[in-house]
């Protein structure tokens, strides 16, 4: 990808003639350790500052993509979505960057291993493998980076729901995008585990669009988050690089309650947190106190997710129940 290319003039370049009947694709699901939160561009899904996640193995989003009748069908889990739907309404409006044609449909068949809407990140696998059963379908076989780009067009954090393990988002400064994708690093680490800890599978109430915009615009706390999250990235990249998990996890759940505090000081505020959200994250630091290494992080919701390490596995299991236990690395 040449740095004078203009804007979008690759996606324009792209073929529009099916290489097969159907494109299919898996994208993993990630959760940011250092989180993307506020736009410096809306239309283009462009992050203020970089952000870093680990992905979920084998939870994501599966999808088959198929060119259709004159109008988008959309499925979700087996279900047909009304078109009116926002989720339908997000999808077709991603659909358009590559439709041949108005009036021509796509069929597309999604299906998320998460509950969808609920901060457990099925946006980001659900863009990432739309724009990957496209690649597929097209026969386009766009490189990484690219397709990091096009599935940030349909959600910023689906930009690293391309490459697995963990993945750096680079905020980049082009006001076109074409420096602001994601890559993968190259450390693994086979003992780390995430905990999805589910407070609420509902739909929440502000999307998380709306809620980094407003926050972006109205919170007096926002205007220092910028250089907290460029601080918590160099910890988290020394973390990866060292296999320090105390460093990792104190991290991570530093970055998240510090966005959190940037959307509650938002004006309307925006409070993703549920009781039971708060009383787990108690629990965490009960079972830290008594020397089991366990943090959390929290997106859009009022869903925790645990990071721990596999030796403490059956500590964390007795303590959280319900709790779902992903290996990235293993
Ligand atoms: O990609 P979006 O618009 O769903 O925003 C994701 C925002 C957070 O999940 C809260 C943080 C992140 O980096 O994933």
């Amino acid at each position: 990808l040449s740095t004078d290319e203009p804007a979008a003039a690759w996606l324009a370049g792209l073929a529009r003639e099916a290489a097969r009947p159907a494109g299919q694709a898996f994208a993993a699901a990630n959760i940011a350790l250092c989180k993307y939160w506020g736009k410096r561009d809306e239309a283009l899904n462009l992050p203020v500052t970089s952000s870093l996640s680990v992905s979920l193995g084998e939870l994501g989003t599966r999808t088959v993509v198929t060119v259709g009748e004159h109008a988008d069908a959309i499925r979700l889990n087996g279900e047909d979505v009304p078109p009116e739907a926002g989720f339908a309404r997000r999808a077709s409006r991603f659909l358009d960057l590559v439709r041949p044609a108005a009036g021509i449909g796509y069929r597309v068949d999604t299906r998320n291993a998460l509950p969808t809407g609920a901060g457990l990140a099925s946006s980001a696998s659900g863009f990432a493998a739309l724009a990957l059963a496209l690649d597929h379908l097209y026969g386009w076989e766009l490189d990484a980076r690219r397709l990091s780009i096009l599935a940030r067009l349909g959600s910023g954090s689906a930009s690293r729901s391309i490459e697995a393990g963990f993945v750096e988002w680079h905020a980049g400064t082009r006001p076109d995008g074409l420096d602001s994708f994601a890559e993968a690093l190259p450390e693994q680490w086979p003992e780390l585990r995430i905990g999805l800890l589910t407070v609420s599978a509902q739909q929440k109430a502000v999307s998380s669009r709306e809620a980094m915009q407003r926050t972006r615009l109205t919170s007096a706390l926002y205007p220092a988050w910028p250089a907290k999250a460029q601080a918590d990235l160099e910890l988290l990249r020394r973390a990866i690089r060292a296999r320090d998990f105390e460093l990792l996890g104190r991290t991570a759940e530093s970055n998240a309650l510090a966005m959190h505090a940037t959307s509650l000081a938002a004006q309307p505020p925006v409070l993703y947190w549920l009781p039971q959200t708060i009383v787990h994250m108690h629990d965490v630091w009960g079972l830290r106190e008594q020397g089991t290494p366990v943090h959390f992080t929290i997106d859009a919701g009022a869903n925790l997710k645990l990071l721990f390490l596999a030796r403490d596995a059956g500590v964390v299991a007795a303590r959280f129940p319900g709790v779902r236990v992903v290996a990235p690395f293993a």
